[in-house]
């Protein structure tokens, strides 16, 4: 089939090349020129393992191509997947300018027969709102499809082959067979719907799983003041099938480019009918402040971070990624600046994406490797849990920094071993947080 993907971004991109990976010919459009001439010699705009590799091959079969214009792009039975960004407005709901921009610049490559298909986020009516825009410019409605995406960054490849599920929401049977055919070679089971409902299930299902974020990090507090141990309680209530063992690991919270956004446009849908979801103020409300444990953390054992050297280990907002939307880090790193520390900050793969989202940016230092990023530190924090953080041989913390202290944002770490290994070690709702010196 011929399939137009609009927007290259963490889901554009992916989407695109897994479609040409099965078979389909695909053309990607994205605006950005620099990005689209990246692309065009194999390289990805963003760190995704695995899709470099995709890239190559499908556009050495000439399955897989990249053009700014959508003329370049377009055929008669092209079927177009909008993929643009639905970043989060000043008042929390989801910003569909570029969603509504694509839908005018499709227009005039609309007929009787188009399929549109919304893979973007996007709030309960906004197909609707879609289709008439498109209507409105070229007097042809399409038929729309609302097909929400579920990848994880940094898994995003191996998500988009092995989903749990494909949701398709449309109101035309002509254009849910043309779904269906499209995603037949996944082998992934197919959920139809109606075009509400699916908008609505992407939201539902984030909205669940920050639910499940924050209802752990709660617990953990109770575990820090009651002595009893996160972990164990996690294990503990994740054996019951009827809760789950996932998304229960208590850390720093949610960041990222969707849990933060998407539950706060959720609560804007619903301000938007006069009503409120006080679940989901909660559910962000914990979330809000997570990130204030670990400084706190830090004074309980240095009571004054003025002129100390603190390492903060992990920028992203999760390993695998170089994403920096809402990354717990940027806030961290503001705070530990605004108590006076020196910071200086490592990152795998995230250090040049997250010059442009720190702030104080000159001030930070950034490194790629972690042992400079330790050396004669007074403290780290462990903010993403890297494969490279957890896998640190202790004798180089011990050894490298001025006082082994590390405050543990992920549980990454065995505190037994940490221990045995001499270093001052705090994380969070686990048994191993008090009896610690303060340094003075
Ligand atoms: N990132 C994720 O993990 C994820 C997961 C599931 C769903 N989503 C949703 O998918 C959507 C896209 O997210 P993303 O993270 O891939 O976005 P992104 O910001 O990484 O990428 C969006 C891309 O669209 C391009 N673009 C914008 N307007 C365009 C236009 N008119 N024509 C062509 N290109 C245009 C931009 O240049 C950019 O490259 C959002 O609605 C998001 O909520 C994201």
């Amino acid at each position: 089939m011929n399939i137009v993907v609009i927007g290259t971004g963490y889901v554009g991109l992916v989407t695109g090349t897994a479609l040409a990976e099965v078979g389909h010919q695909v053309v990607c459009v994205d605006l950005d020129a620099v990005k689209v001439a990246q692309m065009r010699d194999g390289k990805s705009p963003i760190y995704e393992p695995g899709l470099e590799d995709l890239m190559r091959t499908n556009g050495a079969y000439g399955r897989l191509m990249f053009e700014t214009e959508l003329g370049e792009a377009v055929k008669d039975d092209s079927v177009l997947f909008i993929a643009v960004g639905t970043p989060q407005s000043e008042d929390g709901s989801a910003n569909l300018d570029y969603i509504l921009a694509a839908a005018r610049g499709i227009a005039p490559f609309v007929n009787d027969a188009t399929v549109v298909v919304t893979k973007s986020t996007v709030p309960v009516g906004t197909n609707d709102l879609i289709a008439d825009t498109i209507a409105t410019a070229c007097g042809t409605r399409p038929m729309m499809v609302s097909n929400p995406e579920f990848l994880r960054e940094g898994s995003a490849i191996h998500d988009t082959f092995y989903g749990d599920r494909i949701v398709i929401g449309t109101a035309h049977e002509e254009a849910a067979s043309v779904m269906r055919e499209i995603f037949a070679p996944f082998a992934i089971p197919i959920f139809e719907t109606d075009i509400r409902s699916s908008e609505m299930i992407k939201y539902a299902a984030n909205a669940f799983l920050a639910t499940k974020i924050s209802f752990i990090n709660e617990m953990a507090d109770m575990c820090e003041w009651k002595d009893a141990d996160i972990e164990a309680v996690s294990a503990g209530i994740g054996m019951d099938t009827r809760i789950g063992s996932k998304f229960l690991q208590a850390g720093i919270g949610y960041g990222g480019s969707c849990f933060p956004k998407d539950t706060k446009a959720l609560i804007a849908m619903a301000r938007e009918e006069g009503a409120r979801l006080p679940l989901l103020d909660a559910v962000e409300t914990v979330n809000a402040v997570r990130f204030e444990k670990m400084v706190e953390q830090l004074l309980t054992i240095h009571d004054d971070l003025r002129g100390k050297k603190v390492a903060v280990l992990g920028l992203a907002f999760k390993p695998g990624t170089d994403d920096m939307r809402d990354a717990p880090s940027i806030k961290i790193i503001e705070q530990l600046a605004a108590a006076g520390a020196d910071v200086q900050a490592y990152d795998p793969i995230a250090v040049s994406a997250a010059r442009k989202w720190l702030p104080s940016a000159n001030a930070v230092k950034l490194y790629d490797t972690i042992e400079p990023t330790l050396l004669e530190a007074d403290a780290a924090i462990i903010v993403t849990e890297w494969y490279e953080v957890k896998q640190l041989d202790l004798t180089v913390i011990k050894t490298m920094m001025r006082t082994p202290i590390v405050i543990d944002g992920r549980n990454c770490m065995n505190p037994e071993q940490m221990q045995e290994a001499g270093i001052i070690y705090r994380s969070i709702g686990r048994k191993n947080n008090d009896k610690i010196p303060v340094l003075r």
